[in-house]
């Protein structure tokens, strides 16, 4: 099978060095890279490195190797172009069709999905120019990544950085691997739940559940590279951000309730992949808890935490949000999913078989998605992306 051909182009911001590592991503896994950077991004990283990493010769303008004719050839034949960093002054020549160099004319020609990834100073991201841009580009059907918030290249933090490019590369992958150029939950606002909630007992020790979070991750990176806006609410997840996806972190089931709430209250979908504790200790001890000697220990009282999929449910934020739950069963998988579909009051419900050695950790998943329509959608055994595509999917198609 030949490689599939990625044109990366990038655009002059001090973010551009870190364009390298994503390009060594792409051939590293490959990939086939032609980079075309603007005269601009040369002033941060020169073309050696770009040829040398790439194994490709680098042009910025229409000029070089006329006769083979490459403002038109490199757009048509790519499977996908990513500009990474966008610049501010990228993305408006890019919403307004100009093309006065090698990278905008790719991407007139181009007829495959594009992903920008913006990286500038907060206010210029913030800008109604540029924000009319980003819009315009997604109407379209590209991919804009929302920029990360952290450190910019001065002493000021704020929203405008550039993701780590491991994971700008993993909304790449997933982008190529759908091939479609019409993000389907672009316009859409998705909350997504992971990880697992600890309730705490004293300053020192929590009562805990073993989820890893990254179900939840892979659900809110495939609506991220899908082109939904993702707001991800994270119980202790101790994972990378994805790309492109807001991160609210939170601890205990009390905290993860106020955070989907609040991000619900104008969402499309919301999927509680959360392994959220049903109970929390009764009391809380603020000093931490001795043995005595010769005495038992105290029972831990237990109460009930509020139940956040089946309060959403009853009480939907929004006429036809669609609200999905996850299952985690040990023993009769379906019946206990079909009862529990039934009782939390959802749309959808992601039924896992769980145990010591499954599902836990893993990269990988099997499970059946039960819909209150009675429908039944068997998800073979997978990396837990595909698990996602599949939710997004019915998802997609009970939005529509
Ligand atoms: N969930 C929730 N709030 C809770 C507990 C669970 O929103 N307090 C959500 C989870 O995020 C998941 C789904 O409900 O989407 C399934 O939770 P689970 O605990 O397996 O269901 P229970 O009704 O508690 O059933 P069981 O009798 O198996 O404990």
């Amino acid at each position: 099978m030949d490689k599939p051909k990625v044109v990366l182009g990038v655009s002059g911001g001090i973010a551009a060095y870190k364009a390298c590592e994503l390009l060594r991503r792409f051939t590293e896994s490959g990939h086939g890279v032609r980079v075309v950077p603007t005269a601009s991004a040369l002033h941060f990283v020169g073309a050696a490195t770009w040829s040398a990493l790439s194994g490709n010769p680098v042009a910025t303008e229409v000029w070089d190797d006329v006769h083979q004719v490459p403002h038109v050839r490199i757009g048509q034949h790519a499977d996908l172009v990513v500009v990474a960093p966008a610049t501010a002054d990228m993305l408006a020549k890019a919403a307004h069709g100009l093309a006065d160099d090698l990278l905008t004319n790719t991407l007139l020609t181009a007829r495959c999905p594009v992903v920008f990834a913006p990286a500038m100073h907060t206010e210029m991201w913030e800008h109604p120019a540029t924000q009319d841009n980003v819009a315009t580009l997604r109407r379209r059907g590209a991919v804009v990544i929302e920029p990360a918030v952290g450190r910019l290249t001065g002493v000021d933090t704020g929203k405008g950085r550039l993701p780590d490019p491991a994971e700008i590369f993993e909304v790449c992958r997933r982008v190529l691997a759908r091939g479609v150029t019409e993000p389907d939950l672009r316009g859409r606002h998705v909350v997504v739940s992971a990880g697992g909630t600890r309730e705490p007992l004293d300053p020192v020790r929590f009562l805990g559940n073993r989820s890893s979070g990254k179900q939840g991750y892979a659900l809110a990176r495939t609506a991220a590279a899908r082109g939904a806006r993702v707001t991800l609410v994270s119980a202790n997840a101790g994972l990378p951000d994805p790309a492109g996806v807001d991160v609210v972190r939170v601890g205990t089931a009390v905290q993860l309730r106020e955070a989907v709430l609040k991000a619900a209250a104008d969402a499309d979908a919301v999927v509680m992949a959360a392994a959220v504790a049903d109970f929390r200790p009764a009391v809380y001890a603020t000093g931490k808890i001795k043995k005595r000697d010769g005495q038992d220990p105290d029972p831990i009282v237990l109460v009930r935490n509020p139940d956040i999929l089946a309060e959403i449910s009853a009480d939907r934020a929004r006429p036809g949000q669609v609200v999905v739950g996850f299952a985690a069963e040990t023993d009769d998988v379906l019946a206990n999913g079909r009862a529990k579909l039934a009782r939390k009051g959802c749309d959808l419900l992601v039924v896992n078989e769980v145990g010591e050695a499954r599902t836990f950790g893993s990269e990988e998943n099997e499970a059946v998605v039960l819909g209150a329509d009675g429908s039944e959608t068997p998800v073979p055994h997978g990396p837990k992306e595909a698990l996602a595509d599949t939710v997004w999917d019915l998802v997609v198609r009970r939005l529509a």
